[in-house]
């Protein structure tokens, strides 16, 4: 098998054109009821280059919403706006997985139906202010969930996968990262809970491990992909203990059969890192996707030592369409612009320019 970044790899019963993956990024332009719109599906079109599309993280519900202007998969006007960039993606010889999120206390009242308090497997407040649709708010303490609530969050999960099927997409990623409702359940440090889902690690993961029973029910599992963030600590995340922790949440995924794990390493825009992930990769049978600070240096010595299968590209690819082409060719690249990153319209979104306009 060649180790090259642009040679073909096969991910369950799909091939991939290359192993570059666009990394799911929130970039807030769907409409204002959580609708995919037309600069959408010009921007996924754009980036089909990538062996792999994995879209924005997406709510399974309204309840889900923790951001304005991010897109939803619960309701047909949004599976009707994303059958449109499916296609797009598809007309371009790409594939496309649909990111699956709930916020939990990533979120604030004025975000959510009837301005309900956001949920959280703890009443812990995260620090810092929520981007709402008037500006930043402080976040308010989260009201811990039931326990006999939880199960309807899964059926959440259930139902959106099942509306993913019906836009076109090839698959799923379930958004177990960066401090959302799933990781907020994984880590110690946001789940204090004393019921079944609290305490041990065992029980801290029984959550995700309910989603992805309860969405393998409407994909197969080589369709299912997951995401994790063992030292992130965006959105005040912490862990007493992650190696040892993810070394058993990914030990446990491993015997599923998933179509790969995909693991944002480090911390946010960092590219320093704590955890050994050469060993949790080792720890998972199956294609693993690292992501979080490559270049094309480092993500070649990443194929080549073994240490990863794919790698997943965030900020280099939300500013150059043409990743793809411009690391192939070792091309210059262009440069993010930070203050178009989150909301707006098409400049600094469909507006950065391809190879050829450039020269
Ligand atoms: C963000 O909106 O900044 C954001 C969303 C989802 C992530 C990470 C960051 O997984």
């Amino acid at each position: 098998m060649s180790l090259d970044l642009f040679s073909s790899f096969t991910v369950g019963d799909l091939t991939l054109t290359n192993r570059i993956v666009l990394a799911p990024m929130t970039r807030n332009r769907a409409a204002p009821d959580n609708v995919p719109q037309a600069i959408n599906i010009e921007y996924y079109r754009q980036r089909a280059s990538a062996g792999l599309i994995i879209t924005e993280a997406s709510q399974v519900s309204p309840e889900g919403v923790g951001y304005p202007a991010t897109p939803g998969i619960y309701n047909n006007e949004q599976i009707a706006g994303w059958h449109k960039i499916t296609d797009a993606v598809h007309d371009e010889g790409g594939h496309i997985f649909i990111q699956l999120w709930y916020c939990g206390r990533i979120s604030h009242p004025s975000l959510l139906p009837q301005q309900q308090t956001p949920v959280a497997p703890s009443a812990i407040r995260p620090e810092g202010d929520a981007f709402t649709a008037d500006g930043m708010q402080a976040y308010v303490e989260p009201r811990a969930l039931k326990t006999d609530e939880i199960k309807n969050i899964v059926s959440q999960y259930q139902h959106a996968a099942t509306q993913a099927k019906a836009a076109g997409f090839d698959g799923i990623e379930v958004h177990a990262a960066n401090g959302y409702l799933i990781d907020q359940f994984l880590r110690d440090g946001s789940n204090h809970r004393t019921d079944q889902y609290g305490g041990s690690i065992e029980n801290r993961m029984r959550f995700l491990n309910e989603v992805l029973d309860a969405v393998s029910g409407v994909w197969p599992t080589n369709r299912i992909g997951v995401r994790l963030s063992p030292e992130n600590a965006f959105n005040t995340m912490s862990d007493s203990d992650p190696q040892q922790h993810f070394d058993y949440v990914i030990k446990q995924l491993s015997s599923r059969g998933l179509a790969y794990l995909h693991v944002l390493e480090g911390n946010m825009m960092a590219t320093q890192r704590e955890v050994d992930y050469r060993a949790l990769r080792d720890k998972f049978e199956g294609v693993y996707i690292a992501n979080n600070g490559y270049d094309k240096a480092r993500a070649e010595t990443a194929l080549a030592q073994g240490d990863s299968d794919l790698i997943a590209f965030g900020v280099p690819f939300l500013a150059n369409p043409d990743l793809v082409n411009r690391l192939k060719t070792d091309a210059l690249l262009n440069t993010p612009d930070q203050n178009t990153f989150y909301g707006g319209d098409e400049k600094g979104y469909t507006d950065y320019p391809f190879l050829q306009n450039t020269n």
